[in-house]
């Protein structure tokens, strides 16, 4: 039984790259304006951070833009933050084609409406052939409620009498997951300052790397990617396995 290949050392720069966009509405109350000014500061960050991906060698990067808890937040907020797939795609569609960018949506497209549905599917679509860089736009995106939903799957394949219990392991469970068929992130990167993961990529993180830093979203540029992406590269990862280089040693 395995669960994901370790293929990759820390040495490797990460193909996999996941960032919690996280610190908008901190940086709009630093500049006494309003939250959703913070949000549409933080596509621009987005904007830059996918210019700059494929130069840093990343085949896969994996943005936080809307968990299934953010919900709670006023209306109006919410409202915001549901517009921002627009003016993302509005402004950046057409270069996202151009530059070979696939994008997927991850998430529950269920609670969101018929509009953002059908341009979250048309943004798909049209990039459904580009191989340059993968964008996963993890959006209405909950990693319980993704757990729960392939179990959920699995659970009516054995109702069906198409699976027994015992054909689950966790290459088939993680078919189940919206991230299938993509590698587990290598590196997870969260500015803001807050250290955790607030639900995102439960399943995945199994062995990724974790990088936190200082810096709210709307500032966070190629500068603190190339910055995480350097943090990572002195990481030994291991996988339960042995040390390779036992640092407190030589410290
Ligand atoms: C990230 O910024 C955007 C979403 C969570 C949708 P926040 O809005 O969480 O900003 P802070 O954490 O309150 O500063
Ligand atoms: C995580 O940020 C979700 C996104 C960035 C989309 P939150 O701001 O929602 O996380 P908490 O509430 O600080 O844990
Ligand atoms: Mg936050």
């Amino acid at each position: 039984m395995t669960v994901h290949k370790p293929t990759p050392t820390a040495s490797d720069p990460p193909l996999h790259v996941a960032i919690i966009m996280d610190g908008n509405g901190r940086w709009a109350k630093r500049r006494s304006l309003p939250r959703t000014l913070g949000h549409r500061a933080g596509v621009e960050a987005l904007r830059a951070v996918v210019s700059a991906a494929p130069d840093l060698n990343i085949r896969w990067l994996t943005v936080f833009g809307f968990s299934t808890e953010n919900w709670s937040r006023p209306a109006a907020e919410v409202a915001e933050l549901m517009a921002l797939p627009k003016r993302y795609f509005d402004s950046d569609l057409d270069r996202l084609v151009r530059e070979g960018v696939r994008v997927r949506v991850m998430g529950q497209r269920e609670g969101l409406s018929a509009d953002l549905i059908s341009m979250l599917d048309a943004a798909e679509l049209r990039t459904q052939a580009n191989d340059a860089l993968h964008l996963q736009i993890a959006f209405n995106y909950g990693g319980q409620s993704d757990i729960v939903q392939a179990a959920r799957k699995f659970a009516q394949a054995v109702a069906d009498g198409q699976a027994r219990p015992e054909d689950l392991d966790e290459a088939r469970f993680a078919n189940n997951l919206s991230t299938a068929g993509l590698p587990p992130p290598d590196l997870v990167i969260r500015p803001s300052g807050e250290l955790r993961l607030s639900n995102f990529l439960l399943w995945e993180c199994a062995y990724t790397e974790f990088v936190f830093q200082n810096v709210l979203w709307p500032d966070f540029g190629p500068k603190n990617l190339a910055e995480a992406i350097e943090t990572y590269k002195s990481r030994d990862r291991r996988y339960g396995g042995t040390v390779a280089d036992d640092a407190f040693a030589t410290s």
